[in-house]
């Protein structure tokens, strides 16, 4: 079988000039495709050090992985990879339509030309219908969100890097994004690796939640809550198992933060 992302002794951190400061060490994941799989853990764990190394953006001090059966650099070339930063980066001097047609994917080579039926179809899976012409200024900060998904989403990646993509949003819109991704992933059947502070969010997004601890930074656990929801993934966030995984989390991180 192959995985989508899969590490062995994967050590990630960052060179200096003269030495180099290592943030996770010993990182053995196996993620299978089409895995949704969410990421907790306390700040400066290594999360995001964790999805750029994948992303091909940062190499690894040492260890091995493998990104959907090849190098990550190999698959950064073929634009396969998808990344949704913190805070939409959207160039305000461009149109939605013509942010969504960048070239989204890490490293990507510039497109100069977008398909308009792809641009159209995306606007329409995002509720962003008939906004293609307006700027990013002109829209609200979960539409901006809603655009750099449309973006990531344009190559069609076969796994996508989420990190933190909905934390600057309100609680209803945050759900409501949270239902919108689940339907694309359904839709789509792309890997995610979603990073996440919300223990709700992990939960209710996650086939698997992975738990990663600082000081030394590694992976904690890799909690599976498949059994506690539907087998499209689906759940009610009142459900006492959902509440039970997520008080087992709770204090899973409480202890390692
Ligand atoms: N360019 C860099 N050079 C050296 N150290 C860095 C660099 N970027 C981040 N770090 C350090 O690496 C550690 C992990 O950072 P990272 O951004 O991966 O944490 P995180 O888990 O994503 O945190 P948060 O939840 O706050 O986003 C931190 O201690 C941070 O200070
Ligand atoms: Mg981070």
């Amino acid at each position: 079988m192959t995985f989508a992302v899969q590490t062995r002794n994967l050590d990630v951190g960052y060179r200096n000039a003269d030495d180099s400061v290592t943030v996770l060490s010993g990182v053995d994941l196996a993620v299978e495709a089409g895995e949704f799989l969410t990421i907790l853990g306390p700040s400066g764990c290594g999360k995001s050090t964790l999805l750029r190394v994948v992303a091909d953006l940062l190499e690894p001090l040492g260890g091995e992985i493998s990104v959907l059966g090849d190098k990550p650099h190999t698959v950064r070339s073929r634009r396969d990879v998808g990344f949704v930063f913190q805070d939409a980066t959207l160039l305000p001097w461009r149109t939605v339509a013509a942010n969504i047609g960048l070239p989204t994917v890490v490293g990507g080579r510039h497109a100069s030309k977008f398909d308009p039926n792809r641009i159209t179809e995306l606007l329409q899976l995002l509720g962003l219908d008939g906004l293609g012409d307006r700027f990013p200024h002109q829209l609200s900060g979960g539409q901006r969100q809603r655009v750099a998904i449309a973006r990531a989403l344009l190559n069609e990646p076969k796994l996508l890097l989420m990190d933190e993509p909905f934390g600057a949003l309100d609680e209803i819109t945050r759900d409501r994004l949270n239902d919108e991704l689940l339907t694309i992933w359904r839709r789509t059947g792309t890997t995610i690796l979603f990073v996440t502070h919300s223990i709700m969010e992990a939960v209710y997004l996650g086939q698997r939640v992975m738990m990663l601890a600082a000081n030394p930074g590694r992976i904690v656990n890799v909690v599976d809550i498949r059994t506690a929801k539907s087998p499209d993934n689906s759940c009610k966030r009142e459900d006492p198992a959902i509440i039970s995984a997520m008080a087992e989390l709770r204090q899973m991180l409480e202890q390692v933060s």
